[in-house]
């Protein structure tokens, strides 16, 4: 659907198709230096840029890393500058790292309002596509992601103001980057599509990556492990988000493309920098109560209709 077509019309809360409005004037505050965020993979890039920016705007930020040194590197200048900034070490892709993360951030802050699972990976260059790497890019970008999740789900505290989860993924994962025909009728089926089917998915994609047929199968073509990592992520982040709508809880789950950012994932190549993303990231963060969707995707920051892609 294009987007002038789009526009005006609603989906998971957001109206589609026009960027919201994330001036600050039009912000009031609903969060205080009670408020804490955990940010995954902020030694460096979009998550450190993210952790500063939330932070800044006076949250009591988690800044975690899977290096110790990395990471506590990346929280004292922060800290110098009077930022509530505490650093703890987090690997996602690794279950004891994830399962002792979730008893301190329990046993020592309490619980958190905001998760950002920004930490992932990707191995190839701009224009190669390599799955030499695919079980650490699907184990770190998707598994990872929802791992720490599922762990942190218990801890949220859904305050008044709605608890939220942002995925930061990517619009390579987008259902219009699959050609094979069963994926995407299976992608698109919300009533049926289950978790289940996606981790199916994903274990059918590696499958296929280890008997070497995975090129003619109907993936995305441009980096195709992280862009399946991604369709995963952005499926099991809108089944999340009914899953926790039918239950009731105050949590919301929403994805951001941050699009072409100069970090070190890309070389340095990018359109953004880490910056000017995690100014539009934070401010999708901190969306107030009233304007929060769940469910959807953010392309910077135009919610996209998923379906119709
Ligand atoms: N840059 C872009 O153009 C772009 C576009 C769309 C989406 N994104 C998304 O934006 C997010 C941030 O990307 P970026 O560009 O900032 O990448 P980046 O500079 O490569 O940073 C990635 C971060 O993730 C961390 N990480 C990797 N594996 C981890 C693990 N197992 N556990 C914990 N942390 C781990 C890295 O830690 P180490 O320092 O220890 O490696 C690093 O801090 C990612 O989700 C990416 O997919 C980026």
């Amino acid at each position: 659907m294009s987007s002038a077509r789009a526009a005006g019309r609603t989906c998971c809360g957001a109206t589609l198709g026009s960027e919201l409005d994330l001036a600050p004037r039009a912000r009031r505050a609903w969060w205080s230096r009670e408020t804490v965020a955990v940010v995954t993979g902020a030694n460096r890039g979009i998550g450190h840029a993210l952790a500063a920016r939330l932070a800044e705007h006076g949250l009591t930020v988690v800044l975690t890393a899977r290096d110790g040194a990395r990471g506590e590197a990346a929280a004292a200048p922060l800290r110098a500058r009077g930022l509530a900034v505490a650093f703890r070490r987090l690997d996602v892709s690794d279950a004891a790292s994830v399962a002792e993360f979730a008893d301190w951030l329990r046993d020592t802050v309490g619980g958190l309002d905001i998760l950002v699972n920004n930490a992932a990976v990707s191995f190839n260059e701009i224009d190669t596509n390599s799955v030499e790497h695919a079980e650490t890019v699907l184990r770190t970008n998707f598994y990872g992601a929802k791992m720490l999740t599922e762990a942190l789900l218990p801890l949220f505290r859904e305050s008044p103001a709605t608890s939220r989860i942002l995925n930061i993924s990517s619009q390579l994962g987008l259902l219009n980057k699959v050609s094979d025909p069963s994926l995407k009728a299976l992608l698109l089926d919300e009533e049926t599509l289950t978790e289940a089917a996606v981790d199916a998915m994903v274990s059918r994609f590696l499958a296929q990556v280890k008997d070497g047929t995975w090129d003619a199968q109907g993936w995305p073509k441009v980096w195709t492990d992280y862009s399946v990592s991604k369709l995963a992520l952005n499926a099991y982040s809108r089944l999340l988000a009914r899953r926790l709508q039918a239950r009731g809880a105050r949590v919301s789950v929403n994805c951001f493309c941050p699009g072409f950012t100069r970090t070190d994932m890309t070389r340095g190549w990018g359109k953004r920098t880490a910056e000017e993303v995690a100014d539009v990231g934070a401010r999708l963060a901190l969306l107030p109560p009233a304007e929060l969707p769940t469910g959807a995707f953010f392309k910077w920051c135009t919610p996209q209709l998923y379906s119709k892609l």
